[in-house]
């Protein structure tokens, strides 16, 4: 039986639906089709990456890779190189694995359901839910991190999203929510209202209230402190990580970058090598290397959980000198190269931006 809302929030999908139409984004490039390939890719994207980012990132992929097929087919490296700025890398690992997993096990289309959909690597409940409304017209909720907001404003839900148990009353009341007519035409809109109202009017700090769609029936305007909401206690605690870097360059301005290996820090990228502390890095080279070593400045790369102490030390290597045999081993394959040649590899964002400033 579909667990219906409280009476007054009955109005709520329509309201979203029509506000939707008026005033929501409709001419973005992944939308206007329910070809599930091209919202899936758009729906990755867009976990933790603004619109605006994600623009020319979509269109270069689409025109590199025009269909899963192709996706597959590509090497992890070529994928990782035209992510390469985006961050969150495990996201483009999971987006090859995934199209890998829809050639050999569902015969190149797309499964047709949330449920078969969150079976694939990087569709969590949320992304599966987002494209199979998009795409099928399925009575299905969305709750990432914008939604959450909306809805926990709208319904007063004050209770603590650390806890799972009050996470899950949440999904069963965000699925009380959904429209139960037209489904093709109004599950679409109510998914890209939801997400459009809590990227623009439902901000964090300073919610647009007056413009809002759904004021006359939301509990936390009612209340007078829509910003109390959501309540989350356990607060993830930052971290701090201190890396040291091996900064070889020959005279023709070709650097050493080693690929990582898939777990940790970078996975699967390519980064100049990484060493533990500065004594870690200094210790594994040989006297000859060790005495030409200069240290950078360091300076802080900031993740989302994490601040990165990043200490980068300039190692002159002449023409013909190969990289000593501590640095490189199976398990950390590298090469040689050209300035020319660094776009086209992922590379963490830190270590471009270093590279770079200095070609
Ligand atoms: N964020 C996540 N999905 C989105 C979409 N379809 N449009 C705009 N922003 C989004």
């Amino acid at each position: 039986m579909k667990e219906k809302p409280s009476r007054s929030l009955q109005a709520f999908s329509g309201e979203i639906v029509r506000w939707q139409a008026s005033h929501g984004r409709n001419s973005l490039p992944w939308q206007n089709t329910r070809d599930p390939y091209r919202v899936w890719l758009s729906e990755i994207m867009l976990q933790q990456t603004q619109v605006a980012t994600v623009l020319d990132y979509y269109a270069r992929f689409l025109q590199r890779f025009p269909t899963v097929k192709e996706l597959a087919a590509a090497s992890e490296d070529e994928v990782l190189g035209l992510w390469s700025g985006l961050g969150y890398y495990s996201r483009a690992r999971n987006l090859h694995k995934c199209a890998q997993d829809v050639m050999a096990l569902h015969g190149g289309r797309f499964p047709g359901t949330a449920e078969q959909l969150q079976t694939l690597p990087g569709i969590g409940r949320s992304t599966a839910a987002a494209i199979a409304s998009f795409c099928f017209g399925e009575r299905v909720a969305i709750l990432d991190g914008n939604v959450k907001r909306v809805l926990t404003r709208v319904l007063g839900f004050s209770a603590d999203l650390a806890q799972s148990a009050n996470e899950r009353a949440l999904w069963a009341q965000a699925v009380a929510l959904l429209p139960d007519q037209d489904l093709p035409d109004t599950m679409p809109r109510y998914t890209q209202g939801l997400m459009d109202l809590g990227a623009t009017i439902c901000a964090g700090r300073q919610p647009q209230c007056l413009l809002c769609p759904v004021q006359k029936l939301c509990r936390g305007f009612a209340e007078g402190n829509p910003c109390t909401y959501p309540v989350k206690t356990r607060k993830l605690k930052r971290t701090a990580q201190a890396l040291s870097l091996l900064w070889a360059r020959k005279p023709d301005g070709s650097v050493w970058l080693e690929k990582r290996s898939s777990k940790g820090i970078w996975g699967g990228l390519y980064c100049l090598p990484v060493f533990e502390s500065d004594d870690a890095l200094t210790a594994d080279l040989p006297p000859s290397l060790r005495e030409r070593l200069d240290p950078l400045p360091a300076f802080v790369h900031v993740l989302t959980h994490k601040d990165l102490h990043l200490s980068p030390w300039i190692a002159g290597f002449r023409a013909e000198q190969s990289m000593p045999k501590a640095v490189v081993s199976p398990e950390r394959p590298g090469a040689w190269f050209g300035p020319a040649e660094w776009s086209a590899l992922g590379l963490p964002a830190p270590i471009r931006k270093l590279l770079e400033q200095d070609a």
